[in-house]
């Protein structure tokens, strides 16, 4: 029997139907923004996905059109407690609500010195410590650079091949890989001498571990007969394990005797923890496991769940050498970053984190290297914590660098739903950033489409 339903719902379908479309037209897809984006911003800042936000949460990114990704990337190291963070959301907007920006340097606020204070407690070394913050990763970098200059009185630095220290014009110099970091934009820093980092998959000196005896950092003795006097060395800086570098681990004993000849020569050891720092390696500062206290240490990425904040801690005589002025900037310790980073701390008090961190980096360590067994393409398996990476060679015995199928699998991964970058001078090492708090189904899921997407790119080598 019909009735006016039979009429009107067809009606309303074909105009909610008519409607959608209309939105649809209107809506801006990954696609129409990019083709925006490269209008209007240079290429210069680079991009590894073509794709656009339009929500995270926890491990997962949201696409404008609405796809779903597991994030393997975390925004380069930035979201160990995961996206929009409940607490840290909390702290913004509590913190948005009283004061945005005063200027630490024209009218200061308690969360900048109350952060200060609680980091002066996590980082290593039974030693009274200063902290300033920054904005930046690379900001970090050249306050500490200014700082051991300022209070040794000299001027060298001793940084590392397959180094990343940022962007800006000293943390540039102290980076290693020339394209596309450094090409073209020389004159570099000077005063800057480089040396071989503890690369033990391809070693410098053509030994293998525990045979070498660490030869490489005893090298450093030899570097000062070679390169540059001790004398004329104010700091060394040294991330503990290689990030944009590639995941590259030192033996254990490697920065005890680092320190050791620094500390012999007035060299102050800068560590460099702006990846490595916040639970990425399964301790809250990478250094830990070195057993060794840097006496100044660099954060930034993960420290303030996402919004731009970076910390200098170090030997307090040495942070307050700098004359009154010398340091700071206008943005330098934003209060809301400086909420946002309390709130990072406190997640970490709760002590589920670094556990987590460190079942996570179990778990994917014996992925890999069970993946290893199986494909020819993964030359190295490595790690701390949940800082794990692999690098990937086109033949086991020359080692050569895989970079395009690097670069293939990780274009696979995004099309199978996985955000994944590459890191290593030659492109071919696969990072996972993963939050700390991804959950163990969504990470057997992205380390699955992984392993599918290097099965399908080994197979279309013939190897
Ligand atoms: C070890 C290390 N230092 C410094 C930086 C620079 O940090 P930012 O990009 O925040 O300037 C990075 C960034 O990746 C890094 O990994």
């Amino acid at each position: 029997m019909k009735n006016e339903f039979t009429y009107l719902v067809p009606i309303i379908i074909l105009i909610s139907a008519s409607r959608n479309k209309e939105a649809m037209r209107f809506m801006k897809t990954n696609k129409t923004l990019l083709e925006e984006r490269d209008k209007h911003v240079p290429q210069g800042p680079f991009n590894v996905h073509p794709i656009f936000a339009q929500k995270a949460k926890g491990a997962i990114i949201v696409d404008v059109e609405g796809k779903e990704y597991i994030d393997f990337a975390g925004g380069i190291g930035v979201s160990n407690v995961g996206h929009c963070n409940e607490n840290v959301l909390e702290a913004i907007q509590d913190q948005i609500q009283k004061y945005i920006h005063t200027c630490f340097h024209v009218v200061m606020y308690e969360p900048y010195v109350e952060l200060a204070k609680r980091l002066n407690a996590i980082t290593p070394g039974n030693f009274p410590k200063k902290t300033m913050l920054a904005n930046s990763g690379a900001e970090g970098v050249e306050n500490a650079v200014k700082v051991a200059r300022h209070a040794t009185g000299r001027q060298a630095i001793i940084a590392f091949e397959d180094a990343f220290h940022g962007r800006t014009l000293l943390a540039l110099s102290l980076t290693s890989k020339m394209k596309p970091y450094k090409f073209g934009f020389g004159p570099y820093a000077p005063e800057i001498y480089r040396m071989p980092y503890a690369y033990c998959y391809r070693c410098e000196f053509g030994l293998e571990y525990p045979s070498c005896e660490i030869e490489c950092a005893y090298f450093l003795k030899e570097f000062f007969h070679t390169h540059i006097s001790s004398e004329q060395v104010a700091a060394l800086v040294v991330e503990p394990v290689l990030g944009e570098g590639g995941f590259v681990v030192p033996p254990k004993e490697y920065f005890k005797i680092i320190h050791k000849i620094c500390q012999d020569n007035g060299i102050v050891l800068i560590a460099d923890e702006v990846q490595t720092g916040f639970g990425r390696t399964a301790k809250m500062f990478a250094m830990e496991h070195f057993e060794i206290a840097p006496d100044i240490m660099i954060m930034a990425k993960s420290m303030a769940g996402g919004l731009p904040l970076s910390a200098v801690t170090g030997k307090a005589e040495m942070m307050d050498h700098p004359q009154v002025g010398g340091l700071g900037g206008t943005f330098s310790g934003n209060p809301v970053a400086c909420r946002a980073a309390l709130a990072v701390l406190d997640e970490f008090e709760k002590g589920d984190l670094l556990p987590k961190a460190e079942q996570i980096g179990r778990k994917v360590h014996a992925r890999f290297k069970a993946l290893q067994e199986k494909y020819f393409l993964i030359g190295d398996v490595r790690g701390l914590g949940a800082m794990v990476g692999m690098e990937l060679v086109v033949d086991r015995r020359t080692k050569e660098p895989a970079t395009a199928l690097t670069k293939q699998v990780v274009n696979l991964c995004r099309e199978k739903g996985l955000l994944m970058m590459s890191a290593g001078t030659h492109s071919n090492i696969i990072r996972p950033l993963m939050p700390l708090t991804i959950t163990d189904q969504q990470l057997e899921k992205g380390l699955s489409i992984l392993e599918e997407s290097i099965s399908e790119v080994q197979r279309s080598q013939n190897f």
